[in-house]
């Protein structure tokens, strides 16, 4: 009986991947690591709310690129495909497995807040990235300021449509964070001018969803002079209905993200007429989890910078938000 253990060991830590240098001495006798034993390999469950943006693509790429420099780290990635009775599932898998730190990106704030709480109280750390959830019971948050790049995004479009003019607002999903500080932002942003929004709708984010709803404002109004999309692919709908309409000139086009492949190159095309930075914070959620894994305190909140890209701009990399 007694050789079974010392036979056992070796062979489960290759089948979980621990075996090999740079790992903690095995603990005498083979038994199970006590509580001294300091660990030196981490698993960090990754739930994304969705893969449809390239935005969130880029996202994961930015986690998975970080991460890869760190051999000590495994990440696994779900992808909730926007359905957020998934990622609440995917939550709950993630805390019953026992990963070591979860980062989420939570489709919508209410209904992820209590499944975050109980990886909490398991134990689990928790990196929210990009849109908040209810309340503090997180480890920290990482995401750039919405409210602020609503109110820039704002006040830019008073400034080039010189003070006055009719809006549409398509706004992202409005049970997500970012939507409402964006639409908060924006609101401060035009407040006093003489700029009127003559249609809003929620777009959820998609730029299916944004097409739709613009071809109702096409419908109803013979002149628009400039479309705010809470993101690039909203902003891209609204052109391309636009564009079917045969009233694409007649328009501005502004959105959010600013993705290198996606809203800077709309820019240099001269599909939209400027598009506000939104960071994905991969590397940093990577650094962040780092530091909580070694035992290291951290920020309850890290906020990061924007740029926004215009065609006067854009060749020069674009500016830093006022
Ligand atoms: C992608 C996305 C981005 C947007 C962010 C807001 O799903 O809609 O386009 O900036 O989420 O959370």
């Amino acid at each position: 009986m007694s050789f079974r253990p010392i036979i056992a060991a070796p062979l489960i830590l290759v089948a979980l991947g621990l075996s090999g240098c740079g790992k903690s001495p095995a603990p005498a006798g083979g038994g199970p690591a006590g509580p001294q034993a300091r660990k030196t390999q981490f698993v960090i469950g990754m739930s994304q709310c969705n893969l449809g943006e390239p935005w969130r693509v880029q996202m994961n790429a930015n986690i998975k690129a970080a991460a890869d420099q760190h051999p000590e780290l495994k990440v696994i990635f779900k992808d909730a495909q926007n359905d957020t009775l998934n990622q609440r599932a995917h939550v709950e898998e993630f805390v019953s497995a026992g990963v070591d730190l979860l980062i989420i990106s939570p489709k919508e704030a209410q209904p992820l807040t209590e499944p975050v709480a109980k990886a909490m109280a398991a134990g689990i750390p928790v990196i929210v990235l990009d849109r908040r959830l209810l309340g503090d019971d997180y480890t920290c948050f990482i995401g750039a300021d919405n409210k602020k790049i609503g109110k820039a995004a704002g006040q830019w479009i008073v400034h080039r449509l010189g003070g006055k003019g009719k809006v549409v607002e398509l706004k992202g999903l409005m049970t997500s964070t970012p939507g409402q500080d964006r639409h908060t932002g924006f609101r401060e942003g035009i407040a006093g001018s003489g700029l009127d929004v003559i249609f809003e709708a929620d777009m959820k984010w998609l730029e299916p969803d944004a097409r739709k709803e613009m071809e109702s404002a096409l419908a109803r109004f013979d002149h628009i002079d400039l479309v705010f999309a809470h993101n690039d692919p909203g902003a891209h709908g609204a052109y391309l209905a636009a564009k079917a309409a045969g009233r694409e000139k007649e328009m501005l086009f502004v959105g959010i993200d600013g993705l290198p492949q996606e809203g800077v190159a709309y820019v240099r095309q001269g599909i939209l007429s400027a598009t506000f930075e939104y960071p994905t914070g991969g590397a940093e959620a990577i650094a962040t989890a780092l530091k909580i894994l070694q035992g290291e305190r951290v920020p309850k909140e890290i906020t990061l910078a924007s740029r926004f890209f215009t065609k006067e701009n854009v060749e020069r990399g674009g500016e830093p938000l006022p």
